[in-house]
């Protein structure tokens, strides 16, 4: 008999730059019922690139979905209670597909931008692998790094062209530089703009499509805060805003349309498989990008509420209200939500930085020095302390506050003491003291100091860095209970969306999730002369490459 749950249930798929999940949760209490992830490649074809395949990403979803299901079943849980479907992502990167075939266009046969020249050579990068379907963008690649500069050169009128319509700095790190060169350099790109057979979107886009049918007739439309984060897309007037277009070179036909956060964009469809196909017909009715998702999940709707999500980056956004508030820190400006067709917008003022997570992969991945991410706590408890070695991971320069694509990483403070158990500790600390660069930048913005930290994502579990997080801030750091923010965020949304209606967002119905308080411990002296001697090794990694 399958067992009695307490009320209906709402899936989110929360597809991040590391993995993708899928999770289930009780939409009376928050509780999280059950839940699949699976890791995700990251292609490295040469210095500066990163890439992913949109169809490894979305057999991942496929995958969880139907994992998740297979262990509601065992459960005994009836998985036609699932009302709807959220989806949460990891946000700018770009992926450009065939409307025809639903085949992605960008092959792992990458081009070289020689320059000058927008001619593409095909090539298929030494040492790289070819991934059998094509290859999206990531955010966190640095190939555009000469189109950003080229286009700087050319903004019209101010500086302030570009941000004051989207809240960002011209950077490498959105996807209108991303797609511009997509349409630059990759002839099947060219082909299919020219053939009207071209789609482009953030995950977001080509998750919905593909659930809601793809070639058969998939929605193709992203939300507002996804939208936030191209360049292209007007934060005032929440629309793709034609000037921008024009000034970036994007032919407005291949954009998808723009929904709010919250509401029913169209009906799972997908006869992939027996289990994940037990879900069509459920809505998909929920969008963010996963740090909004984040802020959702958190509770995060009045004014001068924070969070900061660690996932393979560090995001720390404050609730702005209604108003979008320029930063004179290097913060961006972001939309944060607007849950359902009628409701306002909310805006966030936003810290990014590049890499969190990201750290602990490469010490598994690159150095070898762990062998699980979980290990690195480990290493860091046998000592305690980095033993005055500094470690500044701008593998993809620095973002907020400095926005420095001149930099890249370093290791300094060295001594032959030094071990592995040292740069485990340093890599935990380079986190918190980059969250404490945003959280400054964002108090000078605010005016008024956070009281505390709420935070969430899946380091929270590292007990190690939750306390340094607490001592380099000194401020309480509160974390829930149930990590998976981002996509209980994505579930409320897609619960609470016009024709679903079983969320309401209230703090009751949220009974399932505690919080844990982290107090700092050291004195205040202490925590100062660490940070200002990070400060130091940031200045040393600034200005590596030219
Ligand atoms: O802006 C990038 C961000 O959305 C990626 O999130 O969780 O992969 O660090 P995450």
């Amino acid at each position: 008999a399958k067992k009695a749950v307490l009320g209906p249930l709402v899936g989110a798929v929360d597809q991040g730059t590391s993995s993708t999940r899928f999770l289930v949760f009780n939409s009376k209490t928050a509780e999280l019922l059950s839940h699949h992830q699976v890791e995700i490649k990251q292609e490295f074809p040469r210095e500066g690139w990163v890439e992913q395949d949109p169809k490894e990403i979305l057999q991942s979803v496929y995958e969880c979905i139907e994992k998740t299901c297979e262990k509601l079943e065992q459960l005994n849980i009836d998985i036609s209670n699932i009302k709807a479907i959220g989806v949460s992502n990891q946000r700018e990167t770009t992926v450009v597909w065939d409307k025809l075939t639903g085949e992605p266009l960008y092959n792992a046969v990458a081009a070289p931008v020689s320059p000058g020249s927008s001619v593409p050579v095909a090539v298929v990068p030494s040492g790289s692998s070819v991934p059998a379907a094509g290859t999206s963008s990531v955010w966190l690649d640095l190939r555009t790094q000469s189109t950003v500069e080229n286009l700087s050169k050319r903004i019209p009128g101010n500086n302030n062209f570009v941000k004051s319509k989207t809240g960002l700095p011209l950077s490498t790190y959105f996807s209108a530089v991303k797609l511009r060169w997509l349409l630059d350099n990759v002839r099947k790109v060219q082909m299919a703009v020219e053939e009207n057979r071209a789609l482009f979107g953030t995950i977001d886009s080509w998750l919905i499509w593909s659930l809601t049918g793809g070639v058969n007739g998939g929605v193709h439309c992203t939300d507002v805060t996804n939208a936030s984060r191209t360049m292209l897309f007007n934060i005032h007037s929440l629309e793709w805003d034609k000037e921008l277009c024009e000034f970036f070179g994007i032919p407005m036909e291949i954009l998808p349309n723009v929904r709010s956060s919250s509401e029913i964009y169209g009906l799972m469809k997908i006869s992939h498989s027996l289990k994940a196909g037990a879900l069509e017909g459920v809505p998909i009715s929920g969008c963010l990008g996963d740090q909004s998702a984040a802020l959702v999940g958190q509770m995060c709707f009045q004014d001068g509420q924070a969070k900061n999500t660690y996932g393979t980056g560090c995001f720390l956004l404050c609730n702005t209200g209604h108003k979008c508030v320029f930063s004179e820190h290097g913060l961006l400006t972001t939309v944060a939500y607007k849950l359902g067709r009628d409701k306002p917008v909310y805006y966030a003022l936003e810290g990014s930085v590049a890499i969190a997570g990201a750290v602990i992969r490469w010490l598994r991945d690159n150095l070898g020095i762990i062998k699980s991410s979980e290990e690195i706590e480990k290493l860091a408890k046998e000592v305690g302390t980095s033993y005055g070695c500094y470690f500044v991971p701008a593998f993809s320069g620095l973002y907020a506050p400095y926005w420095e694509p001149s930099a890249r990483g370093i290791i300094c403070g060295l001594t032959q003491f030094t071990n592995k158990c040292h740069i485990a500790f340093a890599a935990l600390e380079a986190v918190c003291f980059q969250t404490r660069e945003i959280l400054d930048a964002m108090n000078r913005d605010c005016g008024i100091p956070l009281s505390h930290l709420q935070v969430d994502g899946g380091m929270t579990s590292n007990k190690i860095l939750m306390q340094l997080q607490a001592d380099i801030l000194y401020i309480p750091v509160v974390k829930p209970s149930m990590p998976e923010t981002t996509a209980l965020g994505a579930a409320m949304a897609a619960g609470a969306a016009e024709g679903v209606g079983v969320w309401s967002l209230e703090p009751e119905d949220l009974s399932a999730v505690t919080m844990e308080r982290f107090e700092p411990q050291i004195n205040a002296e202490e925590s100062e002369i660490r940070y200002s001697t990070w400060k130091k090794a940031v200045m040393k990694s600034i200005g590596w490459v030219t």
